[in-house]
């Protein structure tokens, strides 16, 4: 299909909207509206995205002072998920974290049925998206989707599977210590106790079958060709059924802690085991991230 050419100027004023939103709705995803004014239509980008959705591009191709035009392109509407938005842009996974929503286990969602499950708006939604695009790109984080998989691997290890070595057994032995002398008062720190010693005991179990058997085979792809498994598909899925447990795990150790809230009058180690929980999730979350986002996607594009 041709792009649609609106002489908006011609039109009578109560006329304009109407048949430019006509135009955009008979239009076949990937072909475009170019309008063409005597004024800025930046009102219009704001009433289309508002009752229309992220289902457009906006392209000046003249930007005043006397003539403006602009190439409204219908996106196409296989709806990028909230993992792919967050792996290609850190200012959007810091605001996805920000509003709640999860783009690690639970990335394989749209942002609609994302935002319904934690009660959002998603016009809100998408629109916070768009002010994140005109924000300076984050610079403390590196660009992952440009690292290679076997080079991204090397760097969760050294990076997430070291952290969790290193954190888990001090955050197991101090939930415990916290549950034995809180608990009487405080009765949930011992489901506390309990999540983490599973979450610990997952985690450590899942980096090893990650470390001694799924990344060696994606390094060995990369570097040599060699396929260790006919397809990655089934070692990677049961990687993410592992994820989805310890996310699970996770959240349910954020809603005992009322979202790591210390309780009034709490000693130093309560206050530190919180502190530490809040910690190890937002590792475990970026870790997941990587992996689930990133890692898995490129390597089963690789193994193609
Ligand atoms: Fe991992
Ligand atoms: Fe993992």
């Amino acid at each position: 299909m041709e792009t649609v050419f609106i002489d908006v100027t011609a039109l009578e004023p109560r006329m304009k909207h109407p048949v430019i939103f006509t135009a955009f709705d008979d239009i076949a995803e990937g072909t475009a509206v170019v309008i063409h004014n005597d004024h800025d239509p930046k009102p219009l980008y704001y009433q289309l995205l508002g009752e229309r959705g992220n289902c457009f591009s906006w392209t000046y191709l003249l930007n005043g002072p006397e003539v403006w035009e602009v190439e409204i392109k219908k996106n196409s509407r296989t709806a990028e998920t909230v993992g792919e938005m967050a792996a290609k842009d850190m200012r959007k996974a810091e605001l996805l974290k920000r509003l709640g929503i999860d783009f690690c286990c639970g990335g394989k969602r749209s942002l609609e049925q994302a935002c319904d499950e934690k009660g959002l708006d998603v016009l809100r939604v998408r629109q916070q998206l768009e002010e994140e695009d005109k924000k300076p790109a984050a610079g403390s984080q590196p660009d992952f989707t440009s690292f290679k998989p076997a080079f991204l691997a090397d760097y969760i290890v050294n990076v997430h599977h070291a952290y969790v070595y290193q954190n888990a057994p001090l955050i197991e032995e101090l939930s415990q210590k916290v549950a034995a002398h809180h608990g009487a008062g405080l009765p949930f720190l011992h489901q506390v106790a309990q999540k983490t010693s599973e979450l610990v005991s997952e985690l450590l179990t899942h980096l090893k079958k990650e470390e001694a058997v799924l990344f060696p085979a994606i390094r060995l792809l990369e570097t040599e060709g060699k396929a260790v498994f006919a397809s990655l598909k089934e070692p990677i899925y049961m990687m993410e059924r592992d994820h989805d447990i310890a996310g699970e795990l996770t959240r349910e150790i954020r809603t005992l802690t009322s979202d790591y809230t210390v309780p009034e009058d709490a000693c130093n180690s309560l206050r530190m085991l919180y502190h530490k929980l809040a910690a190890f999730e937002s590792d475990l979350l970026q870790h997941i991230h990587l992996e689930n986002n990133i890692l898995f996607p490129k390597a089963l594009a690789m193994a193609k």
